[in-house]
């Protein structure tokens, strides 16, 4: 395959040095999987971080064309492009930020763990190179199930002997955006005005959102609580599946206008969501105070090793981990039952590794 930083190079050298000159305060991102669904969006939208020197754009396909693509546009990050296993270390020398989002997504009938063969795989092999190239980086992991693949990582920078438990986040932003989104409709707020925590994992049930603790505070009817917490958990399985399946109606006259219907999974809203992460993960990586966002990392808020909740980011990464609050009886519950089925996932993924 071409390798595109020769390519780059030989076609504008002195222009390229230009602009990486012009945009050298900023930090070095790179996405792995960037030629995908989410990966796409995701590389497009950090091309207009103004907080984004240096762009890597890495896949196993594809990744020429899109680097090309996302290297026109009028942003000053410098972009390139890496194709293929053997390009891999090349992709992360020198990154402050690697993000995930390789693997495959879900399709219709199936759950998050369904995708642990293939993408548990991906992800080990990826984070053994950045072990090996960028030990130091902050990792974003968005490839699924989130809740087994962290531990994985975890796993594989123990081994390495780089484990450091602040830089390596999963991604669940994209269910405090639905959460946000989905209150905010209910309650006839600006949805930018909103805050639900959502605590617990990436995955049906063991996404707890924390309806008790909203902010600006509002009061549910139980009904409400029901339904949002039930959209919430499976906001992912609207865009998977036709909506009528979910619904169990069948008066939608072509249900693929609806959902995507075996053609992938949430991307669009997971690159908005994944770009919001990252962006709060440069602006500590700055020094900026007080960032707070939910993210599932090693904690000691239950007795899990690995849970979601919100975090305080910095220079280091994770800076600080919040306990979980009052919660009412009915987070409780959810709580427990959230935890029950994390505990099999966080195994799975650290057996996956040491076995
Ligand atoms: P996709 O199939 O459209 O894209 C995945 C990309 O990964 C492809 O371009 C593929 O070539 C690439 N890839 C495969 N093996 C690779 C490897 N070894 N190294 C580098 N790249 C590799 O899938 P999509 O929709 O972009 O989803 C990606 C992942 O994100 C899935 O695991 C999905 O379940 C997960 N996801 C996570 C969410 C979250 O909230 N954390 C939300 C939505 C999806």
């Amino acid at each position: 395959p071409p390798n595109l930083q020769m390519v780059e190079e030989d076609s504008g050298l002195e222009r390229v040095n230009c602009r990486a000159k012009g945009a050298s305060s900023g930090f070095k991102v790179a996405i792995l999987g960037a030629a995908g669904g989410i990966g796409q969006p995701l590389a497009m939208l950090m091309k207009m971080n103004p907080l984004v020197s240096v762009l890597h754009l890495y896949d196993v396909v594809n990744a020429p064309g899109v680097t090309a693509d996302i290297s026109h546009m009028d942003t000053s990050a410098v972009v390139r492009g890496f194709l293929g296993q053997q390009q891999l270390e090349d992709a992360l020398i020198g990154m402050d930020l690697v993000i995930i989002p390789a693997g495959v997504p879900r399709k219709p009938g199936m759950t998050r763990d369904d995708l642990f063969n293939i993408n548990a795989g991906i992800v080990k092999t990826i984070c053994e190179a950045i072990a090996r190239c960028c030990p130091k980086a902050i990792v974003n992991i968005i490839s699924n199930p989130v809740n087994s693949t962290v531990p994985i990582a975890a796993e594989v920078f123990k081994k390495a002997g780089v484990f450091d438990p602040k830089r390596v986040l999963g991604v669940t932003m994209l269910d405090v955006v639905r959460a946000n989104t989905f209150v905010a409709e209910i309650m006839g707020l600006d949805p930018r005005e909103v805050d639900v925590p959502v605590v617990g994992g990436h995955a049906g049930v063991t996404i707890l959102p924390l309806l008790s603790q909203v902010k600006p505070s509002c009061s549910f009817t139980q009904k409400e609580i029901d339904y949002l917490t039930d959209r919430i958990q499976n906001g992912g399985t609207e865009v998977v599946e036709p909506l009528a399946r979910i619904l169990r109606i069948d008066y939608f006259a072509d249900p693929i206008d609806v959902a995507k219907a075996g053609a992938g999974s949430a991307t669009l809203s997971m690159a908005y969501a994944a770009v919001k992460f990252a962006d709060a993960c440069l602006r500590a990586l700055r020094g900026d105070a007080a960032v707070v966002h939910c993210a599932y990392v090693a904690s000691e808020v239950t007795e899990l090793p690995f849970f979601a909740s919100k975090v305080r980011l910095g220079r280091n990464g994770v800076e600080e981990i919040y306990p979980l609050g009052p919660l009412n009886e009915y987070e409780r519950a959810g709580l427990e039952k959230a935890k029950k089925e994390l505990a099999g996932s966080i195994q799975k993924g650290v057996s996956f590794v040491r076995k």
